[in-house]
């Protein structure tokens, strides 16, 4: 075999075979279906994104693929554990989301939890990832890029996700071109991916503090490239949106969207402007990033929109700020 990790993917792509027979021809798998059926996963979903299930029973994988595979690529796919004296799956009783490579083969997978005694114990991670192997690393991986890769290259532009969860209910409403990072913040390795098949980033990432943190942390590592944002009402993540405004999603995410400096404008608002001084602090952030804007148009927008916050500053004011910074980037 050519690729010395050809037998990891092999054992990838068979896992999630079996993974996903389980769910779709078990007994424990229709109860799971009946999870993700109430939370608007239906079967074409669960045949497109190839979802499965790995059972609760302790070496069920490994009783499937033990005869197939040596024992160090069982072991370095970390699918299966070793212990002192016994031999068990990694992966028990979770829903499996398969992660694929550019090429769609099995790289790793995320499994969620989804039984009552499970979902009630809160010592469960809500998802548990594959481990680092050869062929899997969670600080570049991209959740759906396999699949969503031609309507990247189609529509030039790629919407970023927290969850599996958002990219699918993002495919529901007819968005097939998100891709989610595996739980972890944006990372230059996500980018680099991401810039070699398109220059234009739509961040959509979770209505709460921690989503919104994680736009402005995105924005940072994206500040020389083509983005917006979208922000999700309501303290929602984009799945719980589209269970609470069904059909809504769609349009959201296409007319929706927000320049950076309108989310930062709000992000970085200081809860208190009722002092001077905060004023002018947050007069001092915004006038570089509003100088920084190509249109004058826009430029005024956001000007006025700067004013209306600020009760003891006027147009003119906060336009001279602006117009100083733009004469640094012209003069710089
Ligand atoms: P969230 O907590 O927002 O989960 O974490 P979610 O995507 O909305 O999941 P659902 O809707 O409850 O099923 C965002 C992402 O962080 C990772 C997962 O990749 C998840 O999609 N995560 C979260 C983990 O890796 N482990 C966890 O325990 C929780
Ligand atoms: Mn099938
Ligand atoms: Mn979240
Ligand atoms: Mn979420
Ligand atoms: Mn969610």
């Amino acid at each position: 075999q050519d690729n010395p990790n050809q037998a990891l993917f092999d054992l990838h792509n068979q896992a999630a075979r079996i993974y996903h027979t389980v769910l779709t021809a078990t007994e424990e798998g229709a109860k799971a279906r009946e999870y993700l059926h109430n939370r608007g996963i239906s079967d074409e979903i669960i045949e497109k994104f190839n979802i499965g299930l790995s059972l609760s029973d302790n070496d069920f994988l490994y009783q499937s693929v033990k005869q197939k595979f040596e024992e160090s690529v069982l072991t370095n796919s970390g699918l299966i554990t070793f212990a002192e004296n016994r031999i068990f799956d990694s992966f028990r009783g979770r829903i499996m989301f398969p992660l694929n490579d550019k090429n769609g083969q099995v790289i790793a997978f995320s499994g969620r939890i989804w039984r009552p005694e499970d979902l009630s114990n809160k010592t469960l991670a809500k998802y548990k990832n594959s481990t680092t192997t050869p062929i899997f690393n969670k600080s570049d991986a991209l959740y759906n890029l396999d699949r969503a890769g031609q309507s990247i290259k189609k529509t030039r532009e790629v919407y970023l996700m927290e969850g599996f969860m958002d990219v699918i209910a993002a495919y529901e409403n007819g968005v097939s071109n998100a891709v989610a990072s595996m739980g972890t913040a944006l990372t230059e390795g996500h980018i680099r991916k991401l810039r070699s098949v398109t220059k234009k980033f739509i961040l959509v990432y979770d209505g709460d503090k921690a989503g919104q943190n994680a736009i402005y942390k995105a924005l940072n590592l994206l500040a020389s490239d083509d983005v917006e944002v979208v922000r999700i009402p309501d303290g929602l993540d984009p799945d719980e949106y589209n269970k609470a405004y069904p059909g809504a999603l769609g349009t959201l995410m296409t007319s929706g969207r927000m320049a950076p400096v309108e989310f930062l404008m709000d992000h970085l608002r200081p809860a208190n402007l009722s002092n001077l001084q905060a004023q002018l602090d947050f007069i001092d952030l915004m006038s570089p990033k509003i100088a920084a804007i190509q249109s004058l148009t826009a430029q005024d927008a956001y000007i006025k929109r700067l004013v209306e916050i600020l009760p003891d500053f006027e147009y003119n004011q906060v336009e001279s700020a602006v117009n100083q910074r733009r004469e640094n980037v012209v003069a710089s």
